[in-house]
């Protein structure tokens, strides 16, 4: 049975989720709400000289402003990738101080939103202003070596192999900054009673928000829940305490009453993290049959004047191939803008871009087919800790993509293939992979006797599908319909909440439940079950109203430090390098753009992606990732960037009109297949992650197809109309 592929099942939230009755954190409603709306700098950097809220408290219906006047017993709780809790160590509001365009400088709490809309407006702020850096190049932006804080990545004598290589790439890539833009917008719901604060905010790290808020304020951790069942959009924006819901939660302490913030669109652009500007340079030397022995990958990371946000381009490029010598060099651009973060496939996006279009030019380079290049440089082995790769299926990705894809009917030369209407036909491939990481999980798994199933562990549900990956792994193994299956995370009173990012969640989480639903039969056994017994028909038939069983599961190597450490908030992720192995999920893309010759419009009619995920526990879900993922790998490469101005500071096209993201229009087939294989020197149930590995490579066959069509190699994204004339 364990090498059947799991039966396709309904996504369990699916009905509620068409019908508008999915409880989303805004929706936490009741008659004796306050609503907050922010007040932001209007300056790129500087200070805060005079600030009156006199109008502004005049209007009726206001029910407070708290400015950074308001806030002196309150601290930052530090940057979550140092130790803190936040997306950035910079807490708004503690002082006049401005480090960027849109940082907030009041919220306004009122009976109704609109009058605390119309108040923030009203406040006046007189601003002393200093010079901004907000690109790479900016004058003033301070650039700082990544080497300096212990993260680079060396194999062999790259410099001296690539000095011998007789075939050579050297490439220049730039990708624009971008923006998360998940429906759900931020939200935080706070209300305190008896002494103790609950949050309602959608998040992908309920823990990190609940002790954020702990350090913030100065309370007990017991003092405080963080309740996000539902997030509407996730992708890396939600992966740490966001700035406002400390404010919020002070006001509504204040208040006495619950208050709730919706962070309109325009002011995440610059409220939560989002991906940086990147510079690299790629050399790549490979043999005379292009099998490739030398790559040297240097970057240029945007990062904030006051955090450093560790960047991991490398770690992609060194791995995707087994390439003997190879160096990375990382470096962070200081800049003033908020503290840039995790965005879908956050670093492995732009590298492999990088990368993949240069293997896509050596491949020309020799008049080689790109697949059959490709499959040359395959590798069992990772090629900087010389361990085995534990599962590693991503030629088998190329040869059934090429064969689905009807990749043999390419010919091989730019603008050679044309369209019944006269569009170039450009045919592209890329490779993508990702590391898989493993957190620590406290999964609780209860039955009762009246029927219920209830599985309590960490994980977060951002429409990806982990709550029906738990379902449909418990209900399988305990006999019981996924649809009986209440999963309860996202909530810090169910058990301890890991950050869900870096395509953990299901990796993590199912073999715990799957160990759990494990105990539980043995337990059920105990009690004296026979065969075909439904949980609740054993106790009952004992006479028990309910059995509970835990399990505790960590990864290979972590000591069980990791249990308090993940329960109190801070990061625990174990992977990809484990002691015995090292492991990466993989994709293979192809992907057919159409040139219209004249307007040089680029369609994406049809992409075929296939995955190596390990075992595909919940196999519509998981599709259903991978097409967005391919779909956000379209918007990234030809459509989103987030345009800046480098002499006042801030993003300017900061809503939806005017940062471009794909529509219906632009998408065409996506077809996905899975390998399906499972990896079980990973884990006990061989899942491993998808949700960013699916978008990798995505740009790459996108640019690489374009080379086929116009012959013209571009290296920037996003690429658009104008690049093509
Ligand atoms: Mo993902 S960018 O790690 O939420």
């Amino acid at each position: 049975m364990s090498d059947m592929p799991f039966p396709d099942g309904p996504r369990i939230d699916a009905r509620d989720k068409v019908r508008g009755a999915t409880p989303f954190s805004a929706d936490n409603v009741r008659p004796d709400i306050l609503h907050a709306a922010l007040a932001v700098a209007a300056i790129g950097k500087g200070h805060i000289v005079s600030l009156d809220i006199r109008a502004a408290s005049a209007v009726p219906g206001i029910r407070l402003i708290l400015t950074h006047k308001d806030l002196g017993h309150v601290k930052s709780t530090g940057f979550l990738m140092a130790g803190g809790y936040g997306f950035q160590s910079l807490q708004p509001m503690l002082s006049p101080a401005i480090a960027y365009r849109g940082q907030p400088i009041a919220l306004v709490v009122a009976d109704s939103l609109e009058t605390a809309i119309e108040a923030a407006a009203m406040i006046q702020v007189s601003y002393s202003m200093e010079p901004v850096s907000v690109t790479l190049d900016a004058p003033g932006a301070e650039t700082v070596n990544q080497a300096d804080t212990g993260l680079e990545i060396i194999a062999g004598n790259a410099e001296k192999a690539f000095a011998a290589a007789p075939l050579k790439i050297d490439a220049r890539f730039i990708t624009a900054p971008q923006h998360h833009n998940p429906i759900e917008l931020i939200a935080t719901v706070a209300e305190w009673q008896d002494g103790k604060l609950t949050v309602h905010e959608g998040t992908q790290n309920a823990e990190a928000v609940r002790h954020g808020l702990v350090a913030a304020l100065g309370l007990a951790p017991d003092r405080v829940e963080v309740i996000s069942p539902f997030v509407g959009g996730g992708f890396g924006q939600k992966y740490a305490l966001q700035m406002q819901t400390v404010l919020v939660a002070i006001a509504a302490r204040h208040l006495g009453r619950a208050v709730k913030l919706v962070v309109p669109r325009a002011q995440i652009f610059h409220g939560a993290s989002f991906r940086p500007a990147i510079r690299h340079r790629v050399r790549l030397g490979a043999d005379r049959s292009g099998y490739m022995v030398a790559a040297i990958h240097e970057v240029d990371a945007q990062t904030s004047r006051h955090d450093l946000f560790p960047a991991h381009y490398a770690a992609l490029s060194s791995r995707l191939y087994g390439i003997k010598n190879f160096r990375g060099r990382e470096r962070f651009v200081r800049t003033d803008v908020q503290t840039p973060g995790y965005m879908r496939a956050p670093f492995e996006h732009a590298a492999c871009f990088a990368l993949e279009s240069c293997v896509d030019e050596l491949a020309y380079r020799l008049n080689q087919d790109p697949v059959a290049l490709r499959l040359a440089n395959d590798t069992r082995t990772d090629a900087i800790s010389k361990l085995p790769l534990s599962s590693r299926h991503v030629g088998e990705c190329l040869r059934r993509g090429a064969a689905r894809f009807g990749w043999s009917k390419r010919t091989m030369a730019p603008q050679s293939m044309r369209a019944y209407d006269g569009s170039f036909i450009g045919w592209g491939v890329a490779i993508g992979a990702y590391p898989c990481f493993i957190v620590p999980v406290i999964a609780r798994l209860r039955v009762t006797a009246d029927g219920g199933v209830f599985i309590s562990t960490g994980g977060h549900e951002m429409g990806q599908g982990i709550r029906t990956a738990l379902a449909v792994a418990v209900g399988r193994k305990l006999g019981v319909p996924a649809a009986n299956v209440v999963a309860l995370i996202g909530d810090t009173r169910a058990s301890p909440q890991h950050l869900t990012a870096a395509s953990c969640g299901t990796a993590s989480a199912i073999p715990a439940a799957s160990d759990a639903a494990d105990a539980m039969l043995g337990a059920l056994a105990r009690l004296g079950a026979s065969p075909g017994q439904t949980p609740a028909q054993i106790l009952k038939a004992a006479g028990r109203a309910s059995l509970e069983v835990e399990i505790r599961k960590k990864a290979p190597g972590q000591s069980d430090a990791v249990f308090g450490q993940f329960a109190s908030g801070h990061l625990s992720f174990a992977g990809p390098v484990y002691p015995e192995f090292v492991t990466f999920s993989y994709a293979a893309h192809f992907v057919e753009v159409r040139v219209e010759p004249t307007t040089r419009r680029v369609r994406v009619p049809r992409v075929v992606s296939v995955v190596d995920c390990g075992r595909v526990i919940s196999p519509r879900t998981a599709a259903s990732q991978v097409r967005g993922g391919v779909v956000w790998g379209i918007g990234a490469t030809l459509r989103e960037a987030s345009e800046v101005d480098p002499r006042y500071g801030g993003f300017l096209n900061a809503d939806l009109s005017g940062y471009v993201v794909p529509v219906n229009a632009d998408i065409g087939s996506i077809e996905v297949e899975f390998i399906d294989k499972p990896d079980l020197k990973f884990n006990s149930d061989g899942v491993k992650g998808l949700g960013e590995v699916c978008m990798v490579g995505v740009a790459p066959a996108i640019s690489n197809a374009i080379y086929h069509a116009t012959g013209r190699r571009l290296r920037d994204l996003p690429i658009r109309i104008e690049h093509l004339f």
